[in-house]
């Protein structure tokens, strides 16, 4: 899947602390995520890890030293060519440092040449990250832009607990995401985005559901993320792993996504309605599971009744506040997709529908492919080959971003 990660160069300077493990995996992390990562350890850092810990989850070489000639003016190089660049584990020496401009290594010489953002995840004991020095440097760093990242509070090296611990991988990448996003489609966009199936109760063991994996909301949440925006992703009872850099908000019923939708969307540029929300629910919803006697003598049938329409709702709101600024919703279909399509288009106030027949093959639910026909009011917008569902979900963000324009 292609990311915000995808071919950006980071450096990562590594600084000399037991925290230096988790550098490992975060190097590991965005270089699946598809980012050439160059690192640089200090000479402390080498005490705890060595290079070649990096070099086998980067796949690039590793650097070390501020005096090696392999390269002409390797940290002008580096610093020039960087998208980004994370000082994670930073300790209280490094951030003092960056703070005062000195420059005797390698990572502190490329860190002041640097084009690109710099963030710091500092990792030191509580009392260093309290002491007056290091507050003083932490408050000129910000004061520069420089973002910090944690650290947080937890049981550290030595035992003690306290404000010091090197935040995890995972919410770095989270937290760099919108940085590298800055010049994208959707940045500083907010984005809302349904996935999923609704789920309604008949009883405690039982329900109402339908065939939807979340899967194509998911791409959806993703693009956005990869356009900049920042995006909450309002996501059905399935086992899908939503990515991790979103808001996500668990939903269950229709009633518990139209409530979830609705305030999202309170100041929403874009809402992307991708669920497959049940239409209904059980009239009389048991607090016990029914037994099969009573079921006999209640005739065999369940009573249904309409769930709240989630995108009528939020026309309304559309109506009142403006926001969301551009809705797009799905069509599922088995039979005249373009026309029932264009009915739900006008029915539900849309800017945009992207109707698919779930019949045809490789598309629907369940797989990893779809096909998608892109209408607005005007008509016809795309109508896009059978593709994977991120590419899908690419073209889709492309459009919506320009009806935001
Ligand atoms: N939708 C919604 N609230 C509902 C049902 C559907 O907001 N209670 C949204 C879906 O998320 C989708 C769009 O409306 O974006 C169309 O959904 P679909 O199930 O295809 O249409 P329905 O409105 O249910 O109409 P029909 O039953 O006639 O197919």
């Amino acid at each position: 899947m292609a990311t915000i990660f995808n071919n950006k160069r980071i450096i990562l300077g590594v600084t000399g602390s037991i925290a230096c493990y988790k550098a490992v995996d975060l190097a590991s992390k965005l270089t699946q995520k598809g980012a050439l990562v160059d690192v640089i350890l200090t000479r402390s850092a080498q005490k705890f890890v060595s290079a070649l810990a990096f070099r086998s989850v980067t796949g690039r070489p590793v650097f070390v030293d501020m005096w090696d000639e392999r390269e002409h003016v390797q940290h002008v190089n580096l610093a020039e060519t960087a998208d980004l660049m994370i000082v994670a584990p930073a300790t209280a020496n490094t951030l003092a440092k960056l703070s005062t401009g000195i420059a005797d290594n390698l990572l502190s010489l490329t860190a002041i040449g640097l084009r690109c953002p710099l963030v710091v995840a500092p990792a030191m004991d509580g009392g260093m990250y309290a002491h007056p020095a290091t507050v003083a440097n932490v408050e000129t760093l910000q004061s520069r832009g420089i973002r910090f990242i944690g650290p947080a509070e937890g049981r550290m090296a030595s035992g003690l607990t306290g404000k010091g611990r090197m935040v995890e991988p995972l919410d770095i990448l989270a937290a760099v995401r919108p940085i590298l996003g800055r010049d994208g489609l959707l940045a500083g966009r907010k984005v809302v985005v349904t996935a999923g199936p609704t789920r309604e109760k008949i009883d405690p063991v039982r329900f109402i559901t339908n065939r939807s994996t979340g899967k194509q909301g998911v791409a959806l949440a993703q693009a956005a993320l990869d356009a900049g925006a920042d995006v909450t992703l309002i996501l059905g009872p399935v086992p899908i792993e939503p990515p991790n850099e979103c808001n996500v908000v668990r939903v269950t019923s229709t009633l518990d996504m139209h409530d979830a939708t609705v305030e999202a969307c309170t100041s929403a540029d874009i809402l992307l309605m991708a669920a497959a929300v049940s239409d209904f629910t059980p009239a009389t919803k048991s607090d016990q599971k029914i037994k099969k006697t009573q079921a006999e003598e209640w005739g065999m049938a369940i009573g249904l009744e309409r769930t709240l329409d989630i995108l009528k709702a939020i026309q309304k709101q559309r109506k009142s506040s403006g926001f969301p600024r551009v809705v797009l919703g799905f069509a599922a279909e088995t039979q005249d997709a373009f026309k029932y399509g264009r009915d739900k288009l006008i029915r539900k106030g849309l800017d945009f529908i992207a109707i698919n027949d779930v019949t045809a093959p490789g598309a629907g639910f369940g797989v990893n492919t779809n096909r998608v026909t892109l209408l607005d009011a005007d008509g016809l917008v795309a109508k896009f080959p059978l593709q994977s569902k991120s590419e899908v979900a690419e073209q889709i963000i492309i459009r919506v971003a320009e009806e935001l324009e």
